[in-house]
């Protein structure tokens, strides 16, 4: 098995994960939900995988384990198993859905399919009301929860009761009190169980009593602290910044530890939206006193760009110029031993956790700000064992702007990929304004934080309209606009019919070129979020 998940220096050197909750990953899609949950407590919680020798887990002292869920069933032979030793480890344990099923099995209990398979909304009656587990849930003795499960528990093992059940499912939650293990069939870790934060806190905080230590300020201290003791006192360190909140957090971090050993180099590919390099400027020049080096790349990159209509080859391309950019300039700027990388922790796992997750393979983006491995630099990644939220949280304790810091994601070959067909200067221009008023009105209306992202895609149409007495002929413009927990998922956004009209009207009028506006009602699946 691969190295074990997001352990970092960092982490490990502050002790942090002493008193946290490891969640042992048998390959469900929600075990990183399940991790984010207890870190949303302020709790740590590290994904580790599903066979980590009880050894190692007791070496960690977690105040908890959580059994994640599982594409497979108890009776796959292929189906992953925790070390033996694990049931009489002496750490409360929270068995989920494939969890709990595990844990009825192995101890004795009876597993088998159940008569129709219980997936969506359930609602389960709490026969252990007076249960840690249930604190505070249940007044009226029930709960909506989600399901998504095959096999039910038929026979509870010796020495567990039934705290809860549903009309197809005896033991939707048990427990054996005395060896303090738990388990619950639905998914407390989705949005869908609303009472799942709560039960999860009564585990983790309650039964398990984690320590909830892990609070912005502490991470960002424990991350200097970090790069304070890996980078020697006379090292330099390099920084790509993307203009992106992760490249924005590291590079301040690293400043933060080691001041003006630092140097940022900003590329601009003249593939960003408008003002985007100004901004950058200012608040990492002149706000933050970093020393950056930005480096006018657009003729280079438009050259490359030119006649490539192929969405793959522009990603190609501009990856490549990206990293020849890169190169030329760093070269240039003396000698550096390291660089720093805003790498979060879902790639950290991504990377770490292939087995498991080999029934379900989440899709993977190369970013154009991603480096090759094969650069001369030692690697500082201050940002490893955290989730983007908690990036975020780090960067506005670390005071950077909330204009940087709660930004909606940007794709790094930029704009390129929201122009479809050939990417000429003019339609840059277009698609730059077109994208501002978007965003503009977005902001103006109160949603740019509540909507995962918005923006004006360039299509190759062109359609009649009518100005004046005259008939026009110009280009088609999408807007597209989704909410998202993640990315992987994405629902086209309700946005209000005045504001689309507002933005229709103000792109028709003020950007030429544009004779129809129309928007992108897709969810992804299907689509995408980016039309390219
Ligand atoms: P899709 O279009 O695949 O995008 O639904 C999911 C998320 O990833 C972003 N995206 C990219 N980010 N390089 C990036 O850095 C890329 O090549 C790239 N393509 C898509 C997209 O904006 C969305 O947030």
């Amino acid at each position: 098995m691969a190295a074990e998940a997001g352990t970092t220096a960092s982490v490990r050197a502050a002790g942090v994960e002493t008193g946290g909750i490891l969640v042992l990953d048998f390959g469900s899609q929600f075990a990183q939900l399940i991790t984010r949950r207890v870190r949303e407590m302020n709790v740590y919680a590290a994904l580790v995988p599903f066979d980590l020798p009880v050894s190692e887990i007791l070496a960690r002292k977690p105040a908890g384990i959580i059994l994640s869920g599982s594409p497979f069933s108890v009776y796959d032979d292929a189906g992953p198993k925790p070390d033996a030793a694990l049931w009489s480890a002496g750490v409360p344990i929270l068995g989920v859905c494939y969890g709990v099923q595990l844990m009825a099995q192995q101890l004795g209990g009876r597993v088998g399919p159940s008569d129709r398979r219980e997936y969506g909304p359930a609602d389960i009656s709490i026969s252990g009301a007076t249960s840690p587990l249930f604190d505070g849930l249940g007044a009226s003795g029930a709960e909506r929860v989600w399901m998504s499960h095959g096999d039910s528990i038929i026979d509870a093992p010796p020495g567990f009761t039934a705290l809860a059940t549903t009309d197809s499912t005896p033991f939707a939650a048990l427990a054996d009190t005395t060896r303090n293990l738990w388990g619950i069939q639905f998914h407390p870790e989705v949005v869908h169980t609303p009472s799942g934060k709560r039960l999860l806190q009564n585990f983790v905080l309650g039964i398990a009593k984690a320590k909830a230590t892990w609070t912005p300020g502490r991470l960002a201290d424990d991350a200097v602290a970090a790069i304070q003791a890996q980078v020697g006192p006379t090292d330099r360190v390099l920084c790509a910044l993307s203009g992106g909140v992760d490249s924005a957090v590291a590079a301040a971090l690293v400043h933060k530890a080691i001041g003006d050993r630092l140097t940022c180099v900003y590329v601009d590919h003249g593939l960003m939206r408008k003002r985007e390099s100004e901004i950058l400027r200012e608040v990492f020049a002149e706000q933050l006193g970093m020393k950056i080096i930005m480096v006018e790349a657009q003729e280079r990159f438009q050259h490359a760009l030119e006649g490539v209509v192929d969405p793959e080859a522009k990603r190609k391309i501009i990856g490549r110029e990206f990293i020849r950019v890169f190169e030329e300039e760093s070269a240039r700027a003396g000698d550096f031993k390291f660089l720093a990388q805003g790498t979060l922790y879902p790639d950290v796992i991504e990377s770490t956790s292939k087995e498991t997750k080999s029934a379900q393979k989440i899709k993977t983006h190369h970013n154009v700000g991603g480096l090759p491995d094969d650069l001369k630099f030692e690697l500082v990644e201050p940002l490893r064992a955290l989730f983007k939220d908690e990036v975020r949280a780090v960067g506005l304790q670390l005071g950077l702007p909330e204009s940087v810091i709660l930004r909606q994601p940007f794709p790094g070959p930029g704009l390129a990929i929201r122009i479809l067909g050939e990417v000429t200067r003019e339609r840059l221009d277009t698609l730059r304004e077109a994208d501002w008023i978007v965003i503009d009105e977005i902001k103006a209306a109160g949603l740019y934080r509540s909507i995962w992202q918005s923006f004006a895609v360039l299509t190759p149409l062109h359609s009649v309209g009518v100005m004046g007495d005259g008939r026009t002929y110009g280009n088609v413009l999408a807007i597209r606009a989704v909410t998202s927990e993640d990315g992987m998922t994405a629902d086209w956004a309700r946005l209000p019919y005045d504001l689309m009209a507002k933005i229709s009207s103000r792109i028709v009028n003020e950007v030429p070129n544009v004779t129809r506006v129309v928007y992108d009602i897709t969810s992804k699946p299907p689509a995408t979020i980016e039309w390219e």
